[in-house]
């Protein structure tokens, strides 16, 4: 929703012709973002892919290692890991809360893997093994102290796909601060949005230059074209940190309304039969970015697919959850360990319309739409 300062912090950047990459509002977006998230560091990207790609690059991924990602997602994450040359293994959720199942990432790296020369090895493919990459998707957290504690013993780097879940917090930490290195997305449909953009954040300040430096086409002087690596014009421009500055002063009030969108859904679907509302894990504060029902076609008498075309006949536009990963013909090659949960969910969940800028009106019409199923 735009509904605060955007227009005023936009104008000032046309107003002083400050509207590219370099300008108050980048530095000023990045100290917001870090001191919101808790790290150290903050350095924005023109999205959250490329966000990703960077922060993969810097955690040290090199060509031909692996990295373990949750297979139930956007398939962003796995495509950045594919950008570097490594191979992503796909983790299957947990049932309760949806996320990357912190037992799988245990069993993989205990029972499939191998140490050898200081280093983790598939056992199958060979490969290295040198960073899990948790995604929090639709505004949860995993559950990331085992996810954690299992990549120390392993000396394996944590990346954590924040993008779906700025404000949400894991026991009192913030998620961006759960791993090594981590990254959100400011695309049109996330909980602040700068149009496009993103940020990786970082308590490892070498990391952080080095970011900043990768982000920036690799410029060694400050004056003359001399470049010591291959780099990427990744850097968000001074008009969309002006958007997102404008954002970040709205962003308490946005989780809080994410959250009571998500307190009225709960309460009116929890006795519908057939209809399994989202939750939120006792050790968690979710953002519900995306609000999700679990539709069980033989209790409820409609699949989630048949309820999502009904609605949409009423003008409710709502939407399926991702396909697991490995499902996808472009990752087909790719290893998955477990994957059952994730079909599944794939299988039953419908997201419903759930923007901070839903009107009471609109919300209640979503329900008694959902609802009318049983009369
Ligand atoms: C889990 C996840 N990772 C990464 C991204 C990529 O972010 P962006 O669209 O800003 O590139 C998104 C969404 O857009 C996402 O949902």
């Amino acid at each position: 929703m735009i509904d605060g300062n955007e227009w005023k912090y936009v104008k000032d950047c046309l107003d002083t012709s400050w509207v590219s990459s370099v300008g108050s509002y980048v530095d000023r977006f990045e100290r917001l973002v870090a001191d919101y998230v808790g790290t150290r560091r903050a350095v924005a990207t023109v999205n959250g892919t490329a966000a990703l790609h960077v922060a993969i690059k810097i955690a040290g991924v090199a060509p031909d290692d692996e990295v373990l990602v949750s297979a139930l997602t956007f398939i962003a994450p796995a495509n950045a890991i594919r950008y570097v040359g490594a191979w992503p293994v796909f983790i299957d959720a947990e049932p309760r809360y949806w996320q990357m199942d912190p037992q799988k990432v245990i069993d993989f790296l205990e029972k499939e893997c191998v140490w050898a020369s200081g280093e983790l090895r598939n056992k199958s493919s060979k490969r290295r093994v040198k960073a899990v990459l948790p995604v929090h998707i639709l505004g949860h957290p995993c559950d990331m102290d085992a996810i954690v504690e299992v990549a120390r013993k392993f000396d394996l780097i944590v990346i954590e796909d924040a993008t779906e879940s700025l404000g949400a917090k894991y026991h009192e930490g913030m998620t961006g601060h759960l791993g090594d290195i981590a990254c959100f997305s400011f695309n049109g449909n996330k909980v602040i949005t700068t149009g496009g953009g993103g940020m990786i954040v970082t308590d490892n300040e070498e990391w952080a230059s080095r970011a900043q430096y990768l982000t920036t086409q690799a410029k060694d002087d400050p004056i003359e074209y001399v470049h010591g690596e291959i780099g990427y014009n990744y850097r968000l421009t001074n008009i969309q940190a002006a958007l997102g500055c404008a954002q970040m002063e709205q962003l308490p009030g946005f989780v809080e309304r994410k959250r009571s969108i998500a307190r009225a859904y709960g309460a009116a679907f929890e006795s519908v039969p057939g209809l399994t509302p989202m939750t939120e894990a006792p050790w968690a504060r979710s953002i519900f970015w995306m609000y999700t029902v679990l539709v069980d076609n033989a209790l409820y008498g409609e699949d989630s697919r048949e309820l999502m075309r009904r609605l949409a006949a009423q003008g409710i536009q709502a939407r399926p959850l991702w396909q697991p990963l490995q499902l996808s013909p472009v990752y087909a090659q790719a290893q998955a360990f477990g994957g059952e949960v994730a079909a599944r969910l794939n299988r039953l969940a419908l997201s419903l319309p759930c923007s901070v800028g839903i009107t009471e009106i609109e919300l209640q019409s979503v329900i008694e739409a959902v609802r009318s199923a049983h009369g």
